[in-house]
């Protein structure tokens, strides 16, 4: 009897990937970017593609700006932002970390550590590095790249 209390404790803890959430792989680590969102702004063509994976360009940055009050950001290149720490010193930047908009750092601060671990493991077996995303430029910069603007509607009094 206890073991189909385990069994189905176990299952429980699996994700429909099979991939077990306590686990600490490269395939979990997949799974977290894509469930956390950072495709979404960190890879060229996710979202266009209706979320496919170009894996020469997958977490190497969108140089696309985000302007608003803060000024302009552009999503990084993980890639490169990993490139020269090891899996512990990723673990502590990721825990403390802050960010300008729309980047939301305090999502990545409330990842359990083994999958900070396992997005590690990821981003590291993506491959070269390949080049940083134009710095971020303070208000009332204009940008040289295509940018979006994230401004409320001006409303009808
Ligand atoms: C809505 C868009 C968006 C999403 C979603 C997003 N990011 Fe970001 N990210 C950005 C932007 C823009 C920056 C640059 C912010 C800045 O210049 O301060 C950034 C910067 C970063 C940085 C660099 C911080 C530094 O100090 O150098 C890391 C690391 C990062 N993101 C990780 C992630 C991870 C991990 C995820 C998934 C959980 C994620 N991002 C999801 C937009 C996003």
């Amino acid at each position: 009897m206890r073991h189909i209390f385990v069994l189905a404790a176990l299952s429980a803890l699996a994700s429909p990937s099979g991939v077990f959430a306590q686990e600490v792989s490269v395939a979990r680590g997949a799974l977290v970017a894509v469930t956390s969102g950072c495709h979404d702004c960190h890879t060229a063509g996710y979202n266009e593609s209706g979320g496919k994976i170009d894996p020469e360009a997958a977490l190497k940055g969108v140089p696309l700006g985000w302007q608003g009050p803060w000024g302009t950001t552009y999503a990084a290149n993980l890639r490169d932002e990993v490139k020269d720490m090891d899996e512990d010193g990723f673990v502590k930047f990721a825990k403390s970390f802050t960010a300008k908009p729309p980047m939301p750092f305090y999502n990545v601060h409330a990842m359990p550590e083994s999958d900070l671990r396992s997005l590690y493991l990821y981003i590291k077996s993506l491959g070269a590095p390949g080049d940083p995303m134009p710095e971020a430029l303070p208000p009332g910069e204009t940008p040289k790249t295509p940018y979006i603007v994230m401004a409320p509607p001006i409303m009808p009094q």
